[in-house]
């Protein structure tokens, strides 16, 4: 079967259970960040288990489900949970289900994640809006023959993190009075964590935060012509940076400090960018 028809499969199973309304908005909840998914209302929640297809995460933190309900009477749906390359995923598993949020029909997406702090004006704790990103993973799940259907060949990635959303996300924070960092994150596989060498070598070439996930779904939701916003809980300084050794539990520890600022950014911010989509 090809990816347009497994994508196809996964769409009508989600409106099966959540009905056939289109939501406004799509929500990718990383490492520790699910809790906003909790306080939608009127939930369907779809178990990815029970999606055809569908990868489960194999990682702490990441509940592993669809859930579609309204914020503010806003529809959204959300990814409580995603899959990474290096849990031994092939490409195109890890980014099957932003390709179905985006195929329900969202008019955005907003990404977000875990990531180590590069720019040394980052602390563990800060959100960080994503500016731009650099893919260092060493895949991308357009490899393969084309889905003339989904999108174009070479998909222009200029404005991968739209502007206009941007601004919508640098209102919320200021009023909401969270002090929103910003910065080019980079993607890669993984699961090590990066040396200190490697952190250098990625300051250097522009990074401000590190993590392993979110870029290859960005590109598969440029690819179908999905605008993107992003943001990044720095959930720790990268290595080399401080004398702390990086633990999961560490990332996980500080998203959940952060998870209630989180959730009113992004509160905010869904109602803001309803207004403009
Ligand atoms: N590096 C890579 N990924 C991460 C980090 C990090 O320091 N923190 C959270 N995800």
């Amino acid at each position: 079967m090809d990816t347009f028809a497994r994508v196809s499969a996964c769409v009508r199973a989600v409106q099966v259970r959540a009905g056939l309304q289109p939501p406004t908005l799509g929500l990718v909840l990383g490492s520790g960040l699910g809790a906003f998914a909790d306080a939608l209302t009127d939930r369907v929640v779809v178990p990815y288990a029970e999606l055809p297809d569908f990868p489960k995460s194999s990682v702490q933190g990441h509940a592993g489900q669809l859930v579609v309900g309204n914020h503010h009477g806003v529809r959204v749906v959300a990814m409580q949970g995603r899959v990474h390359f290096y849990e031994g995923y092939a490409p195109w598993q890890v980014v099957l289900p932003v390709r179905v949020l985006c195929r329900l029909g969202v008019k955005a997406l907003l990404v977000t994640n875990a990531a180590g702090g590069i720019n040394t004006s980052f602390r563990a704790g800060d959100l960080m809006a994503l500016t731009d990103h650099l893919n260092l993973t060493g895949w991308n799940p357009l490899v393969g023959p084309n889905d003339e259907q989904a999108g174009p060949r070479f998909p222009d990635m200029s404005h991968a993190y739209d502007p206009t959303l941007l601004q919508v996300l640098r209102g919320a924070a200021k009023a909401e009075g969270v002090a929103l960092k910003e910065g080019v994150y980079a993607g890669l596989s993984g699961p090590s964590y990066e040396t200190p060498a490697e952190i250098r070598m990625l300051r250097t070439l522009g990074a401000d935060a590190v993590g392993m996930s979110t870029v290859g779904e960005v590109i598969a939701a440029a690819h179908l012509g999905v605008k993107v916003t992003g943001i990044s809980c720095i959930t720790n300084l990268a290595a080399g940076l401080s004398a702390q050794k990086l633990s999961h539990d560490e990332v996980a520890e500080t998203a959940n400090r952060v998870k209630d600022v989180f959730s009113r950014l992004v509160s905010r911010f869904l109602d803001d960018a309803a207004k403009v989509l």
